[in-house]
């Protein structure tokens, strides 16, 4: 079974950014093929990492509601989804990538949910990583669609309020019992002159602290100009992101 890397944490603190960092650090170790799951509904993982998402688990479960009057016999919705979920992998030599997209309408879902989790954990011997980037709060965790984690990375920034996310995490994942193994603090584009303070703050949250990842003007660039983050050289983001998953066994 394959190790996961779940980020979470407020939002814009940069847990896409550095999901994206940690698959090129695990595919660059000749780790992979890596599975990426981008949990976001508002998907953003495939762009950051160069790819264009074509089709997501939200729009497989929509087709599945409206076809499903127009299955063959001997079809059945799990026959479905599990051919729909093939299609939605993207892959490449290094990771293969699911997109979640959007979560659930006004039909119940719920069978479908626990299909495509089913699904997706079937494929999760196939591969010694996955890392999976998720929306600002802890939605997918909080209803079991995704399955259990190995290591949360919750990222604080020099908003106070990330700090308050989070203790939200910290509490549900005590809530959610075995689900996640190991939870971990970074902190990310934090001011050298807060940093003392900041650390004074996370030491409160009880919680073991995995390192800092500065504001990174190569990595900041390389985004604006959309160029791929696997060129990045000399880049501190990289080196930092490499260090924190040597304490995680990568
Ligand atoms: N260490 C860093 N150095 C430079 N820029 C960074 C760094 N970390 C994140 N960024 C930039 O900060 C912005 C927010 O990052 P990102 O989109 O990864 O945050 P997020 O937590 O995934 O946001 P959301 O909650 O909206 O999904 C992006 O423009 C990203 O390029
Ligand atoms: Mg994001």
């Amino acid at each position: 079974m394959g190790t996961s890397i779940a980020v979470a944490g407020k939002g814009g603190t940069g847990k896409t950014t550095l999901a994206a960092l940690v698959v090129l650090e695990l595919t660059r170790r000749g780790l992979g093929p890596v599975l990426v799951i981008d949990a976001d509904p508002d998907a953003n993982l495939g762009t950051i990492l160069g790819l264009e998402v074509e089709k997501t688990i939200g729009d497989l479960r929509e087709e599945v509601l409206e076809e499903i009057k127009n299955f063959p016999p001997g079809m059945s919705k799990a026959d479905y989804v599990e051919a729909g979920l093939h299609q939605i992998i993207e892959e490449t030599p290094k990771f293969d990538l699911i997109t979640m997209g959007r979560g659930e309408g006004s039909g119940c879902y719920c069978y479908l949910n626990t299909l495509v989790r089913k699904f997706s954990e079937e494929l999760f011997p196939s591969y010694k990583w996955i890392v999976m980037d998720n929306e600002a709060g802890l939605e997918h965790i909080s209803r079991r669609t995704t399955s259990n984690i190995n290591n949360l990375l919750i990222v604080v920034n020099d908003n106070p309020i990330s700090l308050n996310t989070a203790k939200s995490i910290l509490e549900l994942s005590t809530k959610l019992k075995n689900s996640i193994d190991n939870l971990y603090i970074i902190t990310n584009m934090v001011k050298d002159e807060r940093k003392a303070e900041l650390m004074n703050r996370i030491k409160d949250l009880d919680v073991e602290y995995l390192g800092d990842i500065p504001y990174d003007n190569l990595l900041g660039d390389a985004i604006f100009n959309n160029n791929p983050l696997a060129d990045l050289k000399g880049s501190i983001a990289v080196e930092r992101i490499s260090k924190i998953l040597d304490k995680i066994g990568g």
